[in-house]
């Protein structure tokens, strides 16, 4: 990765960060234990991702960093929620998250259950408060709720559940799977700066997102059999341990590592049909493909 890659990223993550923060410290609700672990969650950190991809797609095709941050602000609210409840028993089970225990484990899984509703609920607020701006605000909005909803992440998620320890994982269920659970978030991140911008390299944006969710699963399954705990923050082994449907159960470790590079490949195929200046987002198909957090 280049240091101008490593700079930019720092740079688009230091603005979200700032918003971030701000809403962090706008947060009054009662009892505190709602207000902590709604804040435990934010801020352990993480890769913001998908914030820093919408921002940097945004700055790309000229729609502006600032007209697309509470929306980012919105998804990684939307993003946290789903870690939140991704990871309590009755789903993954997992004691980790971004290098700390998981909500559940400091709140109990009650408050953790409300904790994924308040942000889901929050980054609703914030979406319809952008909707006072104009009819495109209002198709932005309405593309990260449904991105998240039934035909998305959560379709995802529940296809997640209900294929854990098939006798024989199928190729088209985990397409499904990476597609709505992972693949419609960060589609939501490539997509909304061109809904802002009068639709501006919307097919290439939406099929980028795709290639790229598709992308990121991969390796999130692959680093999950060799990772490190240290730089993942989060357990290793379990996809095995609960019988999940991954790249690495349906097509074995190696050839999952040969798609990274076939789809990687796909995405920087996307990004030289989009006008602008593409540096930072072929890069960034690289930091996910070698990502090792
Ligand atoms: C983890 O997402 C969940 C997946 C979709 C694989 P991230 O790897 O983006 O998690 P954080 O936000 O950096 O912790
Ligand atoms: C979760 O996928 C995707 C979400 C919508 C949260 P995983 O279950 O593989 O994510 P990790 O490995 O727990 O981060
Ligand atoms: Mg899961
Ligand atoms: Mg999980
Ligand atoms: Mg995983």
């Amino acid at each position: 990765m280049s240091a101008t890659f490593d700079s930019q990223y720092k740079k688009y993550l230091a603005v979200f960060e700032e918003r971030l923060e701000k809403f962090c410290a706008s947060l009054d609700c009662k009892p505190d234990i709602l207000k902590d672990s709604l804040v435990y969650s934010l801020k352990l950190g993480g890769k913001r991702v998908r914030p820093v991809l919408m921002l940097a797609v945004a700055d790309m095709i000229g729609t502006g960093v600032e007209k697309v941050l509470n929306f980012a602000l919105a998804l990684e609210l939307i993003h946290t929620y789903s870690l939140i409840h991704d990871d309590l028993p009755d789903m993954d089970n997992d004691d980790y998250r971004r290098g700390k225990p998981s909500n559940h484990k400091v709140f109990g899984a009650g408050n953790a259950i409300l904790a994924g509703d308040g942000l889901l609920n929050t980054a609703y607020s914030i979406l319809f408060e952008e909707c006072f701006s104009g009819s495109e605000y209002i198709s932005a909005a309405k593309c990260i709720c449904d991105y998240a909803g039934i035909y998305g992440m959560i379709a995802g998620q529940s296809a997640d559940l209900k294929h854990e320890k098939d006798a024989v994982p199928d190729e088209n269920v985990l397409e499904f799977i990476y597609e709505k659970k992972t693949a419609r978030l960060i589609t939501a991140a490539t997509v909304v700066p061109s809904i802002l911008n009068g639709g501006k390299y919307y097919p290439e944006l939406k099929a980028l997102g795709k290639k790229l969710g598709y992308l990121f699963q991969l390796t999130d399954d692959i680093l999950d059999v060799e990772g490190n705990f240290e730089k993942l923050g989060k357990s290793l082994g379990k996809d095995k341990k609960e019988g999940k449907l991954t790249g690495v159960s349906v097509y074995g470790l190696d050839n999952c590592k040969l798609r990274v590079d076939i789809i990687g490949d796909d995405c920087i195929r996307i990004i030289d049909g989009i006008g602008g200046d593409g540096a930072f987002l072929y890069d960034f198909v690289n930091f996910i493909k070698t990502r090792m957090g």
